[in-house]
């Protein structure tokens, strides 16, 4: 059975030793391989790797729009993201999902942090953002801020989101209007997120307050990485109890994509706890 992770850059991917670890617990014999895909061939390696037997195909940035935009059937948390973190032939057909959002979440219940009532402090207002926001908003927080560098962008971000949520979400969600970097520090969060792109390169400088830390319990950066990232630093610099990285969620994205494409629902408890060492 074919599956694969596709994105530019792959090097860094851990997908393959994440789905071969959930293949052995039940004994499946699977390939799993890590392909470098360029935004303009995406469409048609994608066909092509269905087209050879491929069943499922993971997908990293920075391909996740154009996933969505290739699918025949798209999920409604896939639609509400605008991206696809994971694709599935069916009957023939592509079909596209996001998991990442579920994945935080299952991420967040294992380490026992609830959503429910808390005020939640999303930073970034891109991709990452998007794929997350819809999920976050359905476990019913107090408070969702989303605060980022560039204002229109958050702005829109939330306008669109509200617009969805009319459909999909709860109306008792509060969402105010979103922030800048700069004024966000006056407000107290129980939860902080860190979703802009500054942890994927060393040299970039994330510009945030340090206040936004001062009644936070948890902080988490979506990017996960061997050594602590410059927000993970800044918080644990605040003295936040718990600060993690996005290494349980990868995993549990990973499990929900891998529970799709097979019917069989991995442990995934082991793989988080050793971080795959
Ligand atoms: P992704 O798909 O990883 O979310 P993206 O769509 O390019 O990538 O979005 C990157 C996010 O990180 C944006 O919210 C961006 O802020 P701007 O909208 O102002 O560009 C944010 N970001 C990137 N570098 C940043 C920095 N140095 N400080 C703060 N925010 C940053």
């Amino acid at each position: 059975m074919k599956y694969g992770v596709i994105g530019f850059p792959i090097e860094h991917s851990r997908s393959p030793e994440i789905h071969n670890s959930f293949a052995n617990q039940f004994d499946l014999e699977i390939t799993f391989t890590k392909h470098l895909v360029r935004k303009h061939e995406c469409s048609s390696w994608v066909k092509d790797f269905f087209n050879n037997e491929g069943i499922g195909l993971s997908v990293t940035l920075p391909l996740k729009e154009e996933a969505f935009k290739l699918a025949d059937v798209i999920s409604d948390r896939a639609l509400q993201a605008g991206a696809a973190n994971m694709l599935h032939l069916k009957e023939d057909k592509i079909f596209a999902d996001c998991t990442d959002g579920v994945g935080l979440v299952n991420d967040l219940k294992v380490k026992e942090i609830e959503l429910q009532a808390k005020n939640v402090l999303v930073i970034g207002a891109g991709g990452a953002s998007r794929g997350i926001i819809p999920s976050i908003l359905s476990e019913n927080p107090q408070q969702l801020i989303v605060a980022n560098r560039t204002a229109e962008k958050a702005y829109k971000l939330v306008a669109e989101i509200q617009g969805l949520s009319a459909f999909h979400m709860k109306s008792s969600i509060l969402m105010p209007s979103s922030l800048t970097l700069d004024n966000i520090a006056n407000t107290s969060f129980d939860l902080v997120i860190n979703a802009t792109s500054t942890s994927t390169s060393p040299e970039s400088k994330l510009e945030i307050n340090s206040e936004i830390f001062k009644d936070a319990a948890v902080a988490l950066d979506l990017y996960y990485s061997q050594k602590d990232t410059l927000f993970m630093k800044m918080a644990k610099d605040q003295s936040v109890p718990e600060v993690f990285d996005g290494w349980g969620m990868l995993v549990q994205q990973a499990a929900e994509s891998f529970s799709q494409w097979t019917g069989l629902e991995p442990d995934t408890s082991e793989l988080i706890r050793s971080r795959g060492a």
